[in-house]
This record gives C-alpha cells, sequence and structure tokens, in this order.
C-alpha cells in the first residue's frame, strides 16, 4: 500500500531566487499538509551523507558543492500516495523535460539545479525525514 507521507527540501537556488511561498503556495493548494518544516543549511558533508546513493556518479561532487551552496526549506509532506503524487507534482529531474505546470518547469533553470528534491520511494521519505527532524519536529 501507497504510504502517505513524503520528504521535500526547496534547494538553494529557489531559496536564493525567492521562490519559497510560491513554491509552498503550490504545494499546499495540491492537498499535501506540512507535518514538519525548517530552514536549515547543509554542509558540504552533510549534502554527500544525504545524496550517498550518487557518490559513484559524476556529478556528485557538484551536487555536494550546490546543495550546501546556501540555505533550503527542508519539509515533511503529508497526503494519499504522497510520493507517487509529489514527484508528478515537481516534473521531471531535467527542467527541459517536466511537463507544463510542473514545480521544476515553473521554478528551475538547470538539471543540475532543479528548484526541488521530492522523495523517491516511501522508505527513502522515512530516512529522508529522519534525517532532518527529530520525533518532536513532526506534527
Ligand atoms: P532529487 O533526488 O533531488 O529529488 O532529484 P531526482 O530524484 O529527480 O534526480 P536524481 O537522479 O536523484 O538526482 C539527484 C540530483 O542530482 C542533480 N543532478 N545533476 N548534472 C547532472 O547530470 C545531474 N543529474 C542529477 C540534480 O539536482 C538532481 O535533482
Ligand atoms: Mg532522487
Amino acid at each position: 500500500m501507497a504510504g502517505n507521507t513524503t520528504f521535500t527540501m526547496i534547494k538553494p537556488d529557489a531559496v536564493q531566487n525567492g521562490y519559497i511561498g510560491d513554491i509552498l503556495a503550490i504545494i499546499l493548494k495540491n492537498g499535501f499538509k506540512i507535518r514538519a518544516m525548517k530552514l536549515t543549511r547543509l554542509t558540504p558533508e552533510l549534502a554527500g551523507k544525504f545524496y550517498a546513493i550518487h557518490r559513484e556518479r559524476p556529478f556528485y561532487g557538484e551536487l555536494c558543492t550546490y546543495m550546501s551552496s546556501g540555505p533550503i526549506v527542508a519539509a515533511i509532506l503529508e497526503k494519499d500516495n504522497a510520493v507517487e503524487d509529489f514527484r508528478r507534482l515537481i516534473g521531471a529531474t531535467d527542467p527541459a523535460k517536466a511537463e507544463e505546470g510542473t514545480i521544476r518547469r515553473l521554478f528551475a533553470r538547470s538539471l543540475a539545479e532543479n528548484a526541488i528534491h521530492g522523495s523517491d520511494s516511501d522508505d527513502n521519505a522515512l530516512v529522508e525525514g529522519r534525517f532532518f527532524f527529530s520525533e518532536f519536529e513532526m506534527y
């Protein structure tokens, strides 16, 4: 059965460009409820840990530098079928290939700096949420 929570980050480029409010409005309008949220900043080491699954990929170094380049907004979101529905709402990894109206199509400029993260499975949603939030920060 599909789970009902996912984890997201509004990435440094989108925060820097002033898109926090616009992106949160779209997320809420699409039926997601916020269960946890914070403005924070990753160190390169923490970014590397978060994206460890990509450590053998050629873009890993660039990804860690980018994800620690400025503040992010981390959040746990709740909705039926959260992981799949949220991935659809953010669109393809490459904004040039993302569907019209998706968050990446609207706010991302490149494949590397693509405005927002969404968990890719129910298991990862839990792991990623716990990476940022303790039990008493989740409501
Ligand atoms: P995310 O994990 O951030 O939600 O993104 P995703 O699932 O759509 O894509 P994934 O394959 O997990 O890649 C993670 C992030 O790495 C950066 N990337 N850069 N330069 C490149 O070729 C490249 N490919 C991926 C993006 O920031 C991507 O979201
Ligand atoms: Mg991913």
